[in-house]
C-alpha cells in the first residue's frame, strides 16, 4: 500500500519541534499501544538524545493486554520506561501525574544536589492520532493552570504546573511517521493515523480483513453475523459483511464504499476485538 504523507507539513513540524525542544528536560512519547513501532518516530533517538524520556502506551483500552504487557518488557529490556495508558478516562489524571513526575525524577535529583533549584519542562511529543491532546487534557484538566509566558520562553508557549517541580508544556510536539515501510504503513492506515482520503479504502479494507479473519476470527464473524471459511477470500469476507448488513445499492450490488468504511470505523473504535498489530516478537524475529 501506498502512502504519501505531506512533506510540507513534515518541515514546519520539525522545525517547531526542534525550537522547543530547547526548552525541556523530559520528552514523553506518545504511541498507540496497538502499534508501538509503526507509531515511533524512526528519528526519535536522534532527535532527542540527552533527555530524559518516557513512552506512553495510550489506547491500552484498544488494544491486546498480553501484547501490551509484553511491549512494556520489551522496553524495559532497552532501559526505557514504558507505561500503558487510556488517556480517554479522566480517572487516569493521577497515574499520568505520576509518570510524568516519575520521568523528571532523576533530573529534579540532580539538580537537587547541585543546589539548584529550576522547574523541570517536560513536553508531549508523537506522530498524529496517538491521542497527544487528549493525553494532556487528561493531565490538565479543563480548568488549565496556565503558567504562561516566563523570561526567556519563546512568546506563546503555555506551561502546565503538574508538580511544584514540574511543567507540561500545553501543546504537543509533532512527530511525523517513517511510511517507508510498507508494513507499518498498512497498520498506520488501519488505525486511522493516515488520512483516508489519500488511500484506496478497498484496498486497505482488504488488508485489515486479512488480519482480522487471521488473528481474531471468531469475534470478526460474530460481530458481523458470518462464518468465514479457508477457501474465502478476502473479498467474499467483505461481500458477505455488506449482504449480512444490508449495503446493497439501488443496482443490486454490494455497497462496497459503505462496507469498507463500517469495518473501519468499527475495527479503530475497538468494536471488533481488542487487538494489537504490532508484536514484540516481530521485532525479535527481524534481528536473528
Ligand atoms: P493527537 O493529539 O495525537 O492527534 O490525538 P488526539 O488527542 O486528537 O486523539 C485522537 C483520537 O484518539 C480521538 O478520537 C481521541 O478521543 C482518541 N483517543 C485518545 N486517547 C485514547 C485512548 O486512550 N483510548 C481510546 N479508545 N481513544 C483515545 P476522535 O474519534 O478523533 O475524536 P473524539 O471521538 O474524541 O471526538
Amino acid at each position: 500500500m501506498l502512502v504519501n504523507w505531506y512533506p510540507g507539513h513534515m518541515a514546519k513540524a520539525k522545525r517547531m519541534l526542534q525550537e522547543n525542544l530547547k526548552l525541556i528536560d523530559v520528552v514523553v512519547e506518545v504511541v498507540d499501544a496497538r502499534c508501538p513501532m509503526a507509531t515511533r518516530n524512526p528519528d526519535f533517538e536522534s532527535l532527542f538524545s540527552g533527555k530524559d524520556r518516557i513512552i506512553i502506551l495510550n489506547k491500552a483500552d484498544l488494544a491486546d493486554q498480553s501484547v501490551t504487557n509484553a511491549w512494556i518488557d520489551f522496553f524495559k529490556a532497552q532501559g526505557i520506561l514504558a507505561v500503558e495508558f487510556v488517556s480517554t478516562k479522566s480517572s487516569m489524571k493521577k497515574k499520568a501525574v505520576e509518570i510524568i513526575s516519575k520521568a523528571a525524577e532523576e533530573k529534579v535529583a540532580r539538580m537537587k544536589a547541585k543546589g539548584v533549584v529550576k522547574v523541570v519542562r517536560a513536553m508531549i511529543v508523537g506522530i498524529p492520532n496517538v491521542g497527544k491532546s487528549t493525553f494532556i487534557n487528561c493531565v490538565a484538566g479543563v480548568s488549565r493552570a496556565q503558567v504562561g509566558d516566563k523570561p526567556g520562553v519563546t512568546r506563546g508557549k503555555q506551561w502546565v504546573r503538574i508538580t511544584p517541580h514540574l511543567e507540561l508544556m500545553d501543546t504537543p510536539g509533532m512527530l511525523w511517521p517513517k511510511l517507508e515501510n510498507e508494513l507499518y504503513a498498512s497498520r498506520l492506515a488501519y488505525i486511522g493515523s493516515v488520512r483516508d482520503d489519500v488511500l484506496n479504502i478497498e484496498q486497505m479494507t482488504l488488508g485489515l480483513i486479512e488480519v482480522l479473519r487471521e488473528r481474531c476470527r471468531s469475534k470478526f464473524e460474530l460481530r458481523y453475523s458470518i462464518s468465514i471459511f479457508n477457501e474465502d477470500t478476502d473479498a467474499d469476507v467483505l461481500h458477505a459483511i455488506c449482504k449480512s448488513r444490508g449495503f446493497i445499492t439501488s443496482q443490486d450490488e454490494f455497497d462496497i464504499e459503505r462496507g469498507c468504511r463500517i469495518i473501519l470505523d468499527e475495527f479503530r473504535a475497538g468494536k471488533i476485538c481488542r487487538l494489537s498489530l504490532d508484536l514484540p516478537s516481530e521485532i525479535a524475529n527481524e534481528e536473528s
